[in-house]
């Protein structure tokens, strides 16, 4: 059962859901079933892709990564950068040629980072 605020990409036509009421039956696109995109906190590959969250004045920053930035090309990209904190979801869309990171305006004082690479797929990270 598809649980809140999962993400899920159906492999057929590319349509990518966030759950934001569970509904208690699985989510189907293009005849079959759609796949949960687990978050992944941990990087093998050579770029870098656990969000780097940063305290700033009035919010958090959070880039993608830490030292180097990941690729924002057409053919490979971060496609969303995503915070939750406080009861609250802020989600910054990205397309090829911006920088990978995004500024958020919040009071939490606690968040989880979530980013969407078009071909590794959902990251995650807290601070
Ligand atoms: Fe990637």
């Amino acid at each position: 059962m598809a649980k809140y605020l999962e993400v899920y990409k159906c492999e057929l036509c590319g349509n990518i859901v966030e759950v934001f009421h569970e509904g208690g039956a699985p989510l189907v696109c293009c005849h079959q079933e759609m796949v949960l995109q687990e978050e992944k906190t941990a990087d093998t590959s050579a770029e870098k892709h656990v969000p780097y969250i940063e305290k700033i004045e009035g919010g958090f920053k959070v880039k993608i990564g830490e030292k180097q930035d990941h690729p924002m090309t057409e053919e490979h990209y971060i496609e969303w950068i995503e915070i939750i904190g406080d009861g609250k979801i802020y989600r910054q869309a990205l397309k090829p040629g911006d920088k990978p990171e995004a500024t958020f305006k919040i009071d939490a004082e606690k968040i989880i980072a979530r980013e969407y690479c078009n071909i590794h797929g959902h990251w995650k990270n807290e601070n």
